[in-house]
């Protein structure tokens, strides 16, 4: 089989890796990828939200099956394109990921279903916003409505800011925002397959947003993962898919919009029970780096069963009997406005650690073939151990042997709350 992933990110350097390792796999393309997937597969310069271009590059290539990293291109109508020239494709069509690409759609889809989340009020005009954060109090949680690459969502105290985040977003055209309950608990991301019927389970990770040691700072893209989580209910997994993920599948199913791809589910443990904080349409990144360390199931074979219609036949995932601690390292300024160009040292010698790889995601080579910096979250360094101490200590170490100016990472990824 061979297989072009679509993006660029250390989310597609470890979807690569784990495709590279399934012997049913012969090829791998990337488009557009970056210094590190450059390692493991061919990379072509093409625009990732380019439907068109992805298309015919994966006719090109005769490609047999075609996974999409990004929730843009998918929001783009890329799967779709995909799918129009008979070409098997992971990923949902873009009417399914509206289920990312508008969290408004994304709560009318979980009251036709039944599903638990916060409450919400959807606003589209500024005494709407005044009336749904008087109505929910502090703390006030403020979300705009479309795609926002991490930064769409405000939680605070404080109701001038919560009334300024919401107001950026009213004042554009078609702004609409989400005022809603706040939910405490610690968060649970789960990922579940689905072929647009079945649903197929990914062991859970947990992310963890903000930029700094002991969740302070502001909220990122997410700066580490780790997986399994030993503290969660054994019950979790199969609550997760009867209550939430095979209700939206089968509702998705009903509208005529099935969902095809993976479908991620981000879960508040809430002292009143689950509820759904979001979903996104794709694999999540830092949590891919840490759940497809752990998989032992051939990824190309499970992720080609989803993409035609074959859920139902391939049976349980096996997962190594292992856990995975991923520390993202960011570059300097993230993640507000990002400084580029610094010399990244230290890769090979952290890859060389026992039980320690290294995903690129905003790398680049300059003009004299050194390694430097070329995004806001640069690396991911995952370790793999026999419990989550020894793939903490393994990530950590790897971590401390890589150096730039200005580099940041956290520490406590993994370390009990
Ligand atoms: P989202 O983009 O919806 O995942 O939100 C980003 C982060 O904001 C989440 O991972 C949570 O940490 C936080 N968040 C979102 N919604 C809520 C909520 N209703 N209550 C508390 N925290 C939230
Ligand atoms: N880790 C959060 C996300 O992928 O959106």
């Amino acid at each position: 089989m061979k297989v072009l992933v679509v993006g660029s990110g250390a989310r597609e350097h470890a979807l690569v890796r784990a495709l590279d390792l399934d012997p049913q796999v012969d090829a791998v393309v990337a488009a557009p990828g970056n210094p590190g997937i450059a390692q493991v597969a061919r990379c072509r310069d093409v625009h990732p939200a380019d439907g068109a271009a992805v298309a015919a590059l994966a006719q090109e290539e005769a490609a047999d099956l075609v996974v999409v990293g990004p929730e843009a291109p998918l929001v783009a109508g890329v799967a779709d394109v995909v799918r129009e020239r008979g070409i098997a494709c992971f990923g949902p069509s873009a009417l399914a990921a509206r289920l990312e690409g508008s969290k408004a759609f994304a709560k009318e889809v979980m009251a036709a279903a039944g599903v638990p989340t916060a409450m919400a009020h959807v606003c589209t005009t500024g005494a709407q916003l005044d009336d749904a954060l008087d109505a929910f109090g502090a703390p006030y949680v403020v979300k705009a409505d479309g795609l926002a690459a991490g930064k769409g969502v405000l939680v605070t105290d404080d109701l001038a800011a919560a009334r300024a985040h919401g107001l950026s977003y009213l004042d554009r055209p078609d702004g609409a925002v989400v005022v809603e309950e706040y939910l405490d608990g610690p968060e649970v991301s789960l990922f579940c397959l689905s072929d647009g019927d079945t649903v197929v389970p990914l062991d859970p990770a947990q992310d963890y947003k903000r930029l700094g040691d002991g969740d302070t700072g502001p909220n990122t893209g997410g700066m580490g993962a780790y997986s399994p989580l030993p503290w969660a209910p054994e019950s979790l997994v199969d609550d997760v898919v009867e209550r939430v993920a095979q209700p939206v599948v089968d509702e998705m199913r009903r509208r005529g919009t099935p969902f095809t791809g993976l479908l991620y589910c981000g879960l508040a443990l809430t002292s009143r029970g689950l509820r759904v904080v979001e979903f996104n349409v794709r694999f999540g990144d830092p949590e891919t780096q840490v759940v497809l360390a752990r998989l032992a199931s051939p990824l190309g074979v499970v992720l080609h069963a989803a993409a035609t219609g074959g859920l139902a036949d391939l049976g349980p995932l096996r997962w190594h009997d292992e856990a995975a601690v991923t520390v993202v390292l960011a570059a300097a300024g993230y993640p507000g406005a990002v400084r580029t160009g610094d010399v990244v040292d230290g890769v090979d010698d952290a890859a060389a650690l026992d039980g320690v790889h290294v995903l690129h995601a905003g790398t680049a080579t300059d003009a004299q073939g050194r390694l430097v910096t070329a995004g806001g979250r640069v690396l991911s360094v995952v370790g793999v151990g026999a419990d989550l101490e020894e793939a903490r200590r393994r990530a950590c170490a790897g971590a401390d042997l890589i150096t730039w100016d200005g580099v940041q990472l956290r520490r406590d990824i993994a370390l009990p709350r």
